[in-house]
Order: structure tokens, then C-alpha cells, then sequence
């Protein structure tokens, strides 16, 4: 088996941006307290991926999810311990990252296509593919400036899927888009997993963690609370039994049905 993503006790620091005003700052001297400057965002995180697994990473907001993926896609570097990855990667890391809001829909799929590694002549040959699955009609030679979350949503995910590529990351992307087009991405993920890509995928619906990955990290406060087994994480998360939630509990069930859909 070959080995797809090395973390090695990888930290990232962040610094506070809290901009005090200098009576909030004196009085917190006077009060002995410093106003701690920065914080572990990840703190001793390891884990290895083979080539191939699907991986779901889950956790609570601000565990420090996104943050990993960037340091898995190679947008920012760790503090300390070191991030190995083997081949080509792809897949979205935030909705709208990298798009320029003054030019059209096709530009920035060209755009898009490039900073994912495609050449022009590649691009122009999955050009038909993409807008088809972006599905923006008549939009697609407007500027995305005017676009709608969901519209932009579809169209920097459809770039994603139509690149080449040995890992896939893909952070809450299914958070916004419509039904019809959340069945669609998840039924193209399942075709990219089952294709021996690797995927690195993070979300909060545990349906479509089950359905999508073959393990799940858990990540606790910027450390892995869990690793193994995608039931055990479930549950592992609902440790504190906050789950009561009515709405979140329509949301899973309509997740369930999508997930059961594909
Ligand atoms: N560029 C940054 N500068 C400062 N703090 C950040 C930055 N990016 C993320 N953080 C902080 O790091 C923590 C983890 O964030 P994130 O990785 O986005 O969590 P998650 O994706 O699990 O919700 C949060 O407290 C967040 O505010
Ligand atoms: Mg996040």
C-alpha cells in the first residue's frame, strides 16, 4: 500500500487579532491579567493516510478542521512537525477562494482550473463537462460577482472534481447548495472514491460521513480526540448528549435521505 498523507506532530499557532482599546489594555495590567497573544490552533496532531481511504474529518467548530486542511493542501505551512503528501491534489478548501469576483463565470473556471494545475488546453477540453455540472446556465458569462452563494458553490466545485488528481479535500462543501445539486456532488465524490483517489473530506452530517468514508478523525480542541472506526466517531462525538436539537435532528434526517439517495 502506498502512503497517500503523512501528519507528524504538527502544531499551528495563531495570534489573537483582538484589537483592545488602550483603557482595556491598561486596566487588564492593573489587573495583572496579560491578554494571552496566541493560541494552538493544532496542537501534537498525527495521524498517516493510505492511498485510497476516504477519511472524514469531523469536530466542533473551531476544532481546528479547515486549519488542517490547509496544511494538507500546502496553503500554509505548521509551526512545527511536518506534512507529507504524495501526488496531485484537489478539491475545495473554502466557497469563492480564488475567484475574482469582476470576471465571468468561464474565466474564473479557467482561472480556477489553472491554480489547480490544469493547462489550458486541458481545461478547454473538460470545459463542457464543468459547465454542465455547475449547471449556472445562462449566468456563466456574467461576472460571479452577481452570483449567489450556491451558484458560486457549484461552480468552484465543479472545477474541483474535473481536475486529475490522487488526493481530494473538500471542507463543508456541501454546507450551501441545493438539494438536487448536494445529491449531485456527493454522488461525483462517491465516483472519485471509489476511483482509488484519496479523499479527505470534512463535515458535520454523520449520514454522509458513514455513506462517504471508511474511517473518521475526530479533532477535539486542535488535537485528534479520535481515529478509527466512522461509527465509533459518531459516537464518540455525541459524548455529551447535546444532540437534542430539534433542527439538528431534521438536518440529519434530510442527510440520511440524501445520503441514501446515491
Ligand atoms: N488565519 C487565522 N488567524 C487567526 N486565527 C485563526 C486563523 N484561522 C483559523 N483560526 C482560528 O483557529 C481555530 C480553528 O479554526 P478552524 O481550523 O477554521 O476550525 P474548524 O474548521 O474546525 O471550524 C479557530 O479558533 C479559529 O478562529
Ligand atoms: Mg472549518
Amino acid at each position: 500500500m502506498t502512503t497517500s498523507i503523512v501528519v507528524q506532530d504538527v502544531s499551528k499557532t495563531f495570534r489573537y487579532q483582538a484589537h483592545p482599546t488602550l483603557k482595556k489594555v491598561l486596566q487588564d495590567r492593573l489587573r495583572g491579567e496579560h491578554a494571552k497573544g496566541s493560541f494552538k490552533a493544532l496542537d501534537g496532531v498525527s495521524f498517516e493516510v493510505q492511498q485510497g481511504e476516504s477519511i472524514g474529518l469531523m469536530g466542533l467548530n473551531g476544532s481546528g478542521k479547515s486549519t488542517l486542511l490547509k496544511l494538507v493542501s500546502g496553503v500554509m505551512r505548521p509551526d512545527e512537525g511536518q506534512v507529507l503528501v504524495r501526488g496531485r491534489i484537489s478539491g475545495l478548501i473554502a466557497t469563492g477562494a480564488g475567484f475574482h469576483n469582476e470576471l465571468s463565470g468561464r474565466d474564473n473556471i479557467y482561472m480556477n482550473a489553472a491554480m489547480l494545475g490544469m493547462t489550458k488546453e486541458e481545461t478547454d477540453a473538460k470545459f463542457d463537462d464543468i459547465a454542465a455540472f455547475a449547471d449556472v446556465g445562462r449566468f456563466m458569462d456574467t461576472p460571479v460577482g452577481n452570483y449567489s452563494s450556491g451558484m458560486f458553490a457549484r461552480l468552484g466545485f465543479s472545477v474541483a472534481v474535473h481536475v486529475d488528481c490522487d488526493i481530494f479535500i473538500a471542507d463543508e462543501v456541501l454546507a450551501v447548495g441545493d438539494r438536487p445539486f448536494k445529491r449531485k456532488c456527493l454522488k461525483r465524490m462517491k465516483e472519485i472514491r471509489e476511483s482509488g483517489i484519496t479523499m479527505f473530506y470534512v463535515s458535520h452530517s454523520a449520514a454522509s460521513v458513514k455513506k462517504m468514508c471508511d474511517r473518521a478523525i475526530v479533532l477535539d480542541k486542535g488535537t485528534v480526540g479520535f481515529d478509527g472506526d466512522v461509527e465509533e466517531a459518531i459516537k464518540f462525538l455525541h459524548y455529551d448528549g447535546d444532540d437534542d436539537e430539534p433542527d439538528a435532528e431534521d438536518e440529519d434526517e434530510r442527510d440520511e435521505e440524501l445520503a441514501n439517495d446515491i
